[in-house]
């Protein structure tokens, strides 16, 4: 699959690394190619490829948004033809003073990514987690995978995120349509509350118990 990075730091970084070493062909949309987040990647890398970010997003079949979340207005803006048609998996978090949501809980950050490029197909996914277990969802010792829940309205899009999330070592949890973003963005604010800003590792993970 071609894969396209918009943003390539601590989230997309990880993710674009893992993914190319899964046989994906995985460009950077760079506006500055020698920007650190760019060297980095590509230290970590180097097969991960650079590209203009609207080329990058044209001729992609999915792409991931992993900008602060400040930034998605005016990047959207500007990739909106581009990005018609493909699916837009959103990593991003809008967070707001004191590890609050960003947007006051009104609205979730994904349903403004969705109407800031209405014919994507936005797919919230790699959100609730910090970094480091995008980079390695490995826990030895346990008999179940990390559980990484993701939302969206179009099912065909899901799908095809659902089966990456898979091949990147993850239970993948589809917790129904974007007005489900809000409160995966609340699950991320625990996360990051227990984690960032208390003592807990930031290798911990949920797991999804089921019986039938
Ligand atoms: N960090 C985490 O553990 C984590 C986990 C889950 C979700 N998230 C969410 O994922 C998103 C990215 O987080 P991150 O920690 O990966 O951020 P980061 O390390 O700061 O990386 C941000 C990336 O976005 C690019 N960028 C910044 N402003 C831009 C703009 N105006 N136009 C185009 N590109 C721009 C940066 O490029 P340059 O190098 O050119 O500045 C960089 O590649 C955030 O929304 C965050 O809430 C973070």
């Amino acid at each position: 699959m071609k894969i396209t990075f918009i943003g390539s730091g601590q989230v997309g970084g990880a993710l674009a690394d893992r993914l190319e070493r899964l046989g994906h062909r995985v460009t950077l949309a760079a506006r500055d190619p020698n920007s650190s987040s760019v060297r980095e990647s590509l230290a970590r890398n180097p097969r991960l490829l650079v590209q203009a970010p609207a080329a990058a997003v044209a001729e992609a079949d999915l792409v991931f948004l992993a900008t602060p979340y400040a930034a998605n207005e005016q990047v959207l803006t500007e990739l909106k033809d581009a990005l018609r048609g493909k699916v837009l998996v959103d990593c991003t978090n809008p967070v707001g003073p004191g590890l609050s949501h960003g947007l006051k809980s009104v609205q979730s950050g994904s349903e403004v990514v969705q109407a800031l490029v209405p014919e994507a197909r936005v797919v919230k996914a790699f959100s609730i987690y910090g970094y480091e277990n995008f980079a390695d969802p490995n826990y030895p010792g346990y008999s179940v995978r990390p559980a990484l829940l993701f939302c969206g309205a179009d099912e065909v899009a899901k799908a095809q995120v659902g089966a990456l999330i898979d091949t990147l070592g993850f239970e993948p949890i589809d917790v129904g349509g974007l007005e489900q973003a809000l409160h995966l963005e609340h699950l991320t604010l625990l996360w990051v509350r227990m984690i960032r800003a208390g003592q807990r590792s930031p290798h911990l993970v949920w797991a999804a118990l089921q019986r039938s």
